[in-house]
């Protein structure tokens, strides 16, 4: 038997039902927020991501999937969507007038080759926002915000966002410095990736999963002390409009992203009890600039599906994510069943949603399934009624039964579901 790659799943049944369930949460919030959906590329120059996510960061080092193509170019699996948005961005001169903000969602695979565990897949699903030419902190609350919301509204109440501040390159510069003095001494009683990250991207040891209970890393400097004024005050000011639309919010110190494009405000959402982040996003006031565009701010988050759907599934009922339709059709005779595929074109055509078998099943099995597909209506064909233009409709809930003429059963149906 050919079995699927490691680190992958398919979606499909209950898992098929949540992701469409958040999807069409999430389109509608987009809508509401007058964001426009993207479709950029899965694979990209490899190129792209070495500048944009940063050339010594884990991702780039140790979790792409990257090959020659037969052109002999360098291509990798997007690990991620803010790249191939901001290459999109420049490359198709969104950026217009430079007078209003551009915003943008995507909803996608990206590709990770981490280790496979508990809701850490190689291929995962990603639905992220992007707004480019704002500099205002306002838009860094608003979009925040929006994912807090989101995640609320698809059933995760208890929503927390674990907010810090990266500061601008100055900031980050004396942080990092003050950072390697600290760390330095220690050098030894780091992983050996550490060693490397001490030297190459400092920043990164804070991320490190395996140092992360190390005794020597629950002392470094607090980056809150280096922030210039600029950056406390953008900080400040975040934390303030927060408050003022309700998003329940913490400070954490030790959020510092896995990827280097960042500056400024970044947060990551997590369930109040939760250990794995559900969502994150940040600031990205130089990656345009750094891919070849013009120097052009941008904000964004994105959310890893998967662990939402792991969640809800736990949460939510049966009964909550089963199938609902309006009408099934139960027919038994070769006439009743030709009237069956007919009735039910007419009826799917005037979105009525309806179900019927073209197998050779018992009335009994079609009631069970008309029953398990949770229909609101139950159609039983007969050839004595049709004779006399009659159908019999029988409402699945109150079990009561009434015979409806047959030029008017659409009409019947549409105005009872
Ligand atoms: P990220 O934190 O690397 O950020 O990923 C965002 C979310 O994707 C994570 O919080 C997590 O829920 C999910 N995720 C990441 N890796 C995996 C995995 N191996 N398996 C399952 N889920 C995973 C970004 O990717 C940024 N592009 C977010 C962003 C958008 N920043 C600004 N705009």
């Amino acid at each position: 038997m050919i079995t699927k790659p490691k680190g992958t799943y398919d979606l499909y049944g209950t898992d098929e039902k949540l992701y469409t369930y958040v999807t069409n949460i999430v389109n509608d919030y987009m809508a509401n927020y007058n964001y426009n959906f993207i479709r950029t590329p899965i694979f990209e120059s490899s190129e792209l991501f070495h500048r944009g996510v940063g050339e010594t960061t884990d991702i780039v080092t140790k979790e792409t999937y990257d090959f020659q193509d037969r052109g002999g170019r360098s291509i990798t699996l997007r690990p991620e969507g803010t790249a191939g948005v901001a290459r999109s961005f420049i490359e198709n001169k969104m950026y217009g007038n430079r007078n209003d903000p551009v915003k943008m969602y995507y909803n996608g695979t990206m590709y990770r080759y981490e280790r496979p565990q508990a809701g850490r897949f190689r291929e995962l699903t990603q639905i992220g926002a992007e707004i480019f030419n704002s500099y205002e902190i306002a838009t860094d609350a608003e979009v925040i915000s929006l994912g807090y919301y989101i995640l609320k509204e698809v059933g995760l109440e208890n929503i927390v966002v674990k907010l810090n501040s990266l500061g601008d390159l100055e900031s980050r510069k004396n942080y990092t410095d003050a950072l390697v003095k600290y760390l330095k001494p220690h050098a030894e009683e780091l992983c050996e990736d550490c060693q490397r990250r001490l030297k190459t991207n400092p920043l990164r040891v804070l991320d490190c999963k395996y140092d992360a209970q190390n005794e020597i890393l629950k002392n470094v400097p607090k980056i809150g002390d280096y922030l210039n004024e600029e950056s406390e005050e953008r900080f400040n000011k975040l934390k303030e409009l927060l408050t003022i639309l309700d998003v329940d919010y913490e400070i954490d110190e030790n959020i510092v992203r896995g990827l280097d494009y960042y500056d400024h405000n970044v947060w990551e959402y997590y369930l109040e009890d939760g250990s794995l982040a559900l969502g994150g996003g940040g600031r990205y006031n130089n990656l345009v600039k750094t891919l070849g565009g013009p120097d052009i701010p941008g904000v964004g988050f994105a959310f890893g599906v998967d662990r939402i759907i792991a969640l809800l599934r736990e949460r939510l009922s049966e009964k909550e994510v089963s199938t609902n339709i309006d009408c099934y059709i139960l027919a038994l005779s070769e006439e009743e069943k030709i009237y069956a595929l007919k009735l039910a074109q007419d009826l799917r055509l005037n979105n009525v949603i309806t179900e019927y078998t073209t197998n050779n099943l018992s009335l009994k099995s079609q009631f069970k399934i008309g029953d398990s597909l949770n229909a609101k209506f139950l159609i039983i064909l007969n050839n004595e009624d049709l004779q006399k233009g009659l159908i019999s409709v029988k409402d699945n809930a109150t079990k009561e039964e009434v015979k409806i003429d047959e030029s008017s059963i659409i009409d019947y149906l549409i105005s009872n579901i």
